[in-house]
């Protein structure tokens, strides 16, 4: 096989997206016809498309063919193309959705739960999904019976409901990391619950202040992302799980843990905190979103026996139950090892993102840029030198095709931070995320210049 020729193959793919010749989303050439243009091997041409399959520009359809990504990642000017840079999107990286496998999937729990749908179905959730779900759970070191289990429109609404249900201990505080992803901070606002936050950044959580907290305020929960936090991308290690249970356990306080990318982790040896204290202690929640499809919303809660029936009423007015047919179709999905091989795939796709990103954090970001450096997930942060506020060099990135998001809407209204960004890499296939990185870069370089020059910003 020649490689200059499965090279010139790409090239004149990525030639044709860019010139408006090959439309997005429409069939490429079959590998017969680019075979024998190019004189070349089939297996050659297959070499080619696997590689640009691989670096999420063109994607596969079984027994039909090669077509060009919907929104290949770039703009088209009158003069040619530019790349964008889409650190803003917070789902799964768009081309290692399982779109096909789970349709198929729905397409069978359409057949196998019509019955169900003829009537209301089970309020906590299907109870053979949540048998499977127990027995899945497991492998993340969460052993539980599924009695215990809540199957929730996204994990979300478990936050939701948890963070207006009166709990055993009477208290009425939630403590929650700082910052923390909006739709939590939204909940908390939206129902006027007290709180009170504790900082979570480049440096972890100060358990000695978390101790102070849970001794002097009458805390109901603490809310904690075990791992690859949003927006920091944060993860605690085993010791510091351990502890944070032993004080819960001490001062009477619930720990509502977030394991929302939990099967990301690469890392086997590490323990949820729900594994130190399995009975009750630790309130555990899982989400579908960010390692399948989140528009499926599907979620689920592992409940201390006393919280049951207030959560199962609590879930009865808000919304009966989740649908059925969603419901069915992971537990197809996961009984049949689809779920399973899907990981295994995006784990090493997000732990490799995250490799890129930190290799440029540390070529690109000037001094006083203060970056976190997550191993996996797809969430990081960015603290700005000071003068420069987020709203501004969100602007400027802006025209040079670089999306960011600022991460007001993560922290408390006391907690109020405007020189922070997050960025998360799920969007930008691979071989962008440098390149973007380094136009950030500059461009905070180019403020601090401007703001030591004295240079009024409007
Ligand atoms: C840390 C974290 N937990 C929970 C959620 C809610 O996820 P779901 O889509 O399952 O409701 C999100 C959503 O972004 C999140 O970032």
């Amino acid at each position: 096989m020649s490689p200059a020729k499965f090279e010139e193959i790409m090239r004149y793919i990525v030639e044709l997206a860019e010139s408006g010749i090959l439309k997005p989303g429409s069939r490429l050439p079959s590998i017969r016809s680019l075979a024998e243009q190019f004189s070349c091997s089939l297996n050659t041409v297959i070499k080619a498309y696997k590689e640009l399959e691989f670096s999420h520009k063109i994607y596969a359809v079984s027994k039909s063919g090669y077509y060009l990504v919907g929104d290949f990642p770039f703009k088209r000017q009158s003069g040619g193309t530019i790349p964008i840079y889409d650190f803003l999107s917070a789902g799964p990286d768009t081309y290692a959705m399982p779109y096909l496998d789970y349709k198929h999937c729905m397409n069978q729990a359409i057949d196998q739960y019509k019955e169900d749908m003829f009537t209301y179905s089970e309020l906590l959730g299907l109870s053979t999904l949540r048998h499977e779900l127990a027995r899945q759970l497991r492998d993340l070191q969460v052993f539980t019976t599924p009695d215990r289990i809540a199957v929730t429109t996204g994990s979300q609404q478990a936050l939701h409901i948890l963070i207006a249900l009166p709990f055993p201990n009477g208290k009425k505080t939630i403590c929650t990391e700082q910052p923390a992803h909006p739709s939590f901070i939204e909940s908390l606002k939206n129902q006027s619950v007290r709180n009170v936050g504790i900082e979570v950044g480049r440096d972890g959580l100060d358990l000695e202040r978390l101790e102070t907290i849970f001794k002097h305020t009458d805390i109901k929960f603490f809310y904690a992302v075990s791992r690859f936090h949003n927006p920091t991308g944060h993860s605690y290690t085993n010791e510091e799980r351990k502890k944070i249970v032993e004080l819960a356990d001490r001062y009477d306080v619930y720990i509502v843990e977030d394991d929302y990318m939990g099967d990301l982790d690469p890392d086997l040896k590490q323990d949820p905190m729900f594994a130190y204290q399995p009975n009750g202690r630790v309130i555990y929640t899982k989400s579908f979103s960010k390692t399948l499809l989140p528009g499926l919303r599907l979620g689920l809660a592992v409940l201390p026996e006393e919280l049951i029936e207030g959560f199962t009423r609590a879930k009865f007015a808000s919304d009966v139950h989740t649908p059925v047919i969603t419901q069915g179709a992971l537990e197809i999905y996961l009984k049949n090892g689809m779920f399973a091989a899907h990981i295994e795939k995006i784990r090493k796709l997000y732990r490799k993102k995250g490799e890129l990103l930190r290799e440029a954090y540390q070529t690109f970001m000037p001094e006083g840029a203060l970056y976190t450096c997550p191993t996996s997930g797809f969430y990081s942060t960015v603290r700005l030198p000071s003068p420069i506020q987020a709203d501004r060099l969100i602007e400027r990135l802006k025209e040079r095709n670089v999306l960011v998001q600022s991460t007001e809407s993560m922290y408390l209204t006391d907690w109020k931070r405007v020189d922070e960004l997050r960025l998360s890499v799920s969007h930008v296939v691979e071989d962008m995320i440098f390149d973007g990185i380094e136009v950030m870069g500059h461009t905070i370089q180019e403020m601090v210049v401007e703001r030591e020059r004295g240079v009024i910003w409007r």
